[in-house]
C-alpha cells in the first residue's frame, strides 16, 4: 500500500515514433490534434508513485494527479497486477451480459456507502448525465402532469449552483454554472436554474414543487476549490425533502477518498439520493459511477438508459483494486496528515511572498487563491512550477489547485513544496525586476531557469 516515490528513470531519451518513423514530440500535438487543449511543453512517458518522467528522462513531482484522478499514484503494484490479471481473462462483453468485476465493484460500493444500486459508465460527465436523466425520469413517473401522454411533468426543474462544474456534454455543461463553457453551443437544454453557492436564501427561493433535483458539488473543484458549508448542505437536504426533490451530490472530484473520507458527504452528515463518482475511482483507468437507492433506481428500467462500455471488466477490476486502497484507514489517515503538511507549507510560502489571499480545501483537494496583485496569473505559477520539475493545476485564473495521489509521501510533499517555493521566488523576482524597470509593464512570460533542469537530473 506504500507509494514507491523514488525510482530511477529508465527513459532512454529517444522519442517514440509512429509508423513513418516520424518522432512524436509536443509539436505533433499541434499538427494532428483538435486544438481544444493547450498541454504542457513536455510529454510524460512514465510514472511511479508521485514521480513522473518525461521523454528526456527529466523527473517531476506530481501534485496534479492527472486532475484528481491518480488517487493511488502512478503504476501502483497491486493495481497493475489487477489490470494484468483481468487483461488475461476478459476485456469486454457489453451490457447484454454482466461480468464478475462489475458485480464485485458494485457490491463493494453498496457496502461502503448509502447506496443500494449502481450504474457504471466511463466518465464524470456521463455519471452526471445519468443522474440528471434519472431525476427527470423519476419525476415524470411519480409526478405526471394531469393529461400526460408522453411522460410530461411540471416537476422538471433542475437547480444547480453558479460556478459549478458537472462535465462537458451539452446537458452537464448547461447544468454547470459557468457560462464560459456553454458559449457558442446554444440552443441549450432548458429547465435549469442557477443560484450562488453556499447561499441558503437563494436556494430556498429557487427550490419549489417544480424542482425534480438539486445538484451540488460538496467542494467546487474546477470552479476554485471552494467547500460547501455544512449549513448549506443541510439546508439543501431539508429543502429537497420538503419539496419532494432529489438531492444529487456530484462527487466526481471530491469523492474516492480525496477529502479523507471515502466520499465527502460522509464528512457533513447530509446524505444524497444520488451520488456521482469518477476520476479517482479508477485511479487513471476511465470509469464513472452513479450510486442511488433501490427505490429511485427502479425508474431507470430496461432500455431507458445505457452505454456500451459501462461496467467494462478491465475498468471495474482496476477500480476494485483502487477502492481497496483508497478506503483503507491508513490511506485516509495519510490524506489528513499530508493535508496538514500542505497547509502549513503553503501558508508559510504564501506569507513569505505575499501571494495568497487564502489556502483552502479539504484533504488532498487544495486551492490557493491568489492575492489581488496576482489575480489572473494562476497559469504563470503552473508554468513556473513546471520549470522547477513540479506538476500543479489551476482552478480558474485565480486559484492554484493541488490534487496529488492520496498515497503521496511526507518526503515527496516536502520536496515538491521546495520546488514550488523556487517557482514562486522566481516569479516574484521577475515581477519585482519588471516593476523597477518599467512599473507599467507586467511580465507574463517566465524566463527559462537553467538551474532547474540541472537539479532535475540529479
Ligand atoms: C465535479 C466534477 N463533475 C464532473 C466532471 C466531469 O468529469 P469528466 O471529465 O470525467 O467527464 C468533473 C471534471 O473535472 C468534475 O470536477
Amino acid at each position: 500500500m506504500s507509494e514507491c516515490s523514488s525510482h530511477p528513470s529508465n527513459a532512454t531519451g529517444a522519442h517514440a515514433t509512429h509508423a513513418n518513423n516520424m518522432p512524436i514530440t509536443r509539436a505533433t500535438f499541434d499538427e494532428v490534434m483538435v486544438p481544444n487543449y493547450a498541454p504542457a511543453s513536455f510529454i510524460p512517458v512514465r510514472g511511479k508513485g508521485s514521480r513522473v518522467w518525461d521523454q528526456t528522462g527529466r523527473e517531476y513531482i506530481d501534485f496534479a494527479g492527472g486532475i484528481a484522478v491518480s488517487s493511488v499514484g502512478h503504476a501502483h503494484d497491486s493495481v497493475v497486477a489487477a489490470l494484468v490479471s483481468q487483461a488475461q481473462k476478459l476485456w469486454h462483453v457489453a451490457n447484454v451480459m454482466t461480468n464478475e468485476p462489475t458485480l464485485a465493484l458494485a457490491r463493494a460500493l453498496v457496502e461502503k456507502t448509502f447506496a443500494e444500486r449502481v450504474f457504471f459508465c466511463n466518465s464524470g460527465a456521463e455519471a452526471n448525465e445519468a443522474a440528471l436523466k434519472l431525476a427527470r425520469k423519476w419525476a415524470s413517473d411519480k409526478f405526471p402532469s394531469p393529461n400526460a401522454t408522453h411522460g410530461e411533468t411540471e416537476k422538471f426543474e433542475i437547480v444547480s449552483c453558479l460556478n459549478s462544474f458537472h462535465g462537458r456534454t451539452l446537458f452537464t455543461v448547461s447544468v454547470g454554472g459557468q457560462p464560459k463553457y456553454t458559449q457558442g453551443f446554444a440552443p441549450l437544454p432548458g429547465g435549469i436554474k442557477h443560484v450562488p453557492y453556499n447561499d441558503i436564501e437563494a436556494m430556498r427561493a429557487a427550490v419549489s414543487d417544480k424542482t425534480c433535483c438539486v445538484i451540488i458539488e460538496p467542494i467546487q473543484g474546477e470552479g476554485g476549490v471552494t467547500p460547501a458549508t455544512k449549513d448549506f448542505l443541510h439546508a439543501v437536504r431539508e429543502l429537497c425533502d420538503q419539496h419532494h426533490a432529489l438531492l444529487i451530490f456530484d462527487e466526481v472530484q471530491s469523492g474516492a477518498g480525496r477529502t479523507g473520507s471515502l466520499f465527502a458527504y460522509m464528512n457533513c452528515c447530509a446524505v444524497p439520493d444520488i451520488l456521482t463518482s469518477a476520476k479517482g475511482l479508477g485511479g487513471g483507468f476511465p470509469i464513472g459511477a452513479m450510486l442511488t437507492t433501490a427505490a429511485i433506481a427502479q425508474h431507470l428500467g430496461v432500455g431507458s438508459h445505457g452505454t456500451t462500455y459501462g461496467g467494462n471488466p478491465l475498468a471495474c477490476a482496476v477500480s476494485l483494486a483502487v477502492l481497496d486502497i483508497i478506503s483503507a484507514p491508513e490511506t485516509l489517515a495519510n490524506v489528513h496528515a499530508r493535508h496538514d503538511q500542505f497547509f502549513a507549507g503553503l501558508n508559510e510560502i504564501g506569507h513569505k511572498y505575499n501571494i495568497f489571499k487564502e489556502v483552502r480545501g479539504q484533504g488532498l483537494l487544495i486551492g490557493c487563491e491568489l492575492a489581488d496583485k496576482w489575480q489572473g496569473r494562476a497559469k504563470d505559477f503552473v508554468k513556473a512550477s513546471e520549470k522547477q520539475s513540479l506538476m500543479i493545476l489551476m482552478a480558474g485564473p485565480n486559484v492554484i489547485r493541488l490534487a496529488p495521489s492520496l498515497l503521496i509521501t511526507e518526503a515527496d510533499v516536502a520536496q515538491g513544496l521546495e520546488y514550488f517555493e523556487a517557482a514562486v521566488a522566481e516569479l516574484v523576482a521577475i515581477e519585482s525586476a519588471a516593476a523597477i524597470a518599467a512599473p507599467a509593464v507586467k511580465l507574463a512570460v517566465v524566463q527559462p531557469d537553467p538551474q532547474a533542469s540541472v537539479r532535475a537530473t540529479v
